[in-house]
């Protein structure tokens, strides 16, 4: 299903809501980051570099937008007592959660699937996939005390219709559209809402990785499609549910 970027976000429209982003330092997690807060919600910001993660923030609330919060976790290396901290502490400090956005990713290395270097297939998949997993199970108990939640997980065109070469990258990506719609499934008459989203071409970090030769002056930057976030979390998309969204030029 697709669906346009040319969303405008309102200010206090998601007053109240706390929403968790993963890899909200950089690259599109920064540039929800700044529009969730823009729009009133307290963000979770979850990433593994403390100096980067501290920027966003400092330029969150020079904006004035709703203070976030900074919630340095390592995604390769955690494990359960480290997800058990996260949940408690989402449920102490807030009492619920109302989003949880997959965000972060790696795009491992461009290889045939004969050549694969083991250990990046499985740290790729640790991070993109398994991580994903556990994150959501973990916080399926704070998801439950809100009265509208959504789950969203960033996908990618390489998990819809398979390309040669991206390797782990696009088998994680397929696994998530596989999560994403076996929860919207198991979840269907309860208040949360799960769907994927392939965002398209933005300029970051992955982009330049995955494209090294590219010219991307004319790559759209993650600002250009971030507003649309705000609408996912929104009342105004509560009626999508395992949903497969692309996002298309306004
Ligand atoms: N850019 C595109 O053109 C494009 C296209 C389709 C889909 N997507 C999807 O959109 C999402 C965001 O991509 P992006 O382009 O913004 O990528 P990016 O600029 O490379 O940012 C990736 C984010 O993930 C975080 N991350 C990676 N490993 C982590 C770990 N072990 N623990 C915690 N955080 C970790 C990074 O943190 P560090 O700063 O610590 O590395 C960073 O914040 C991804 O899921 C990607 O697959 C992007």
């Amino acid at each position: 299903m697709n669906i346009k970027t040319n969303y405008q976000v309102t200010q206090n429209e998601l007053t109240g809501k706390v929403v968790l982003v993963t890899g909200a330092n950089r690259g599109f997690g920064r540039a929800m980051t700044l529009d969730l807060a823009k729009a009133g919600a307290t963000v979770i910001m979850l990433g593994r570099d403390l100096g980067s993660l501290e920027e966003t923030y400092d330029e969150v609330v020079d904006l004035g937008y709703q203070e976030p919060m900074l919630y340095p976790f390592d995604l390769e290396g955690a494990g359960p007592e480290h997800y058990e901290q996260l949940q408690a502490g989402v449920l102490q400090t807030f009492g619920q959660l109302d989003g949880l956005i997959h965000n972060a990713g790696v795009i491992g290395t461009m290889m045939s699937i004969e050549q694969y270097d083991l250990k990046l297939w499985y740290s790729t998949m640790q991070i993109n996939v398994n991580a994903a997993f556990m994150l959501t199970q973990f916080l399926m108990p704070v998801l439950n005390k809100s009265a509208d939640a959504r789950i969203l997980f960033l996908s990618s065109s390489v998990g819809r219709k398979a390309r040669a070469y991206w390797g782990a990258y696009g088998v994680s990506k397929f696994a998530i559209e596989g999560l994403s719609k076996t929860l919207s499934e198991e979840l269907e008459k309860t208040n949360i809402r799960v769907n994927s989203l392939d965002p398209g071409k933005m300029k970051t970090e992955m982009r330049r990785k995955a494209y090294p030769a590219e010219n991307s002056d004319k790559i759209p930057l993650p600002e250009s499609k971030s507003p649309v976030i705000v609408y996912l979390m929104s009342q105004a998309s509560k009626d999508l549910n395992g949903e497969q969204l692309t996002l298309s030029d306004a």
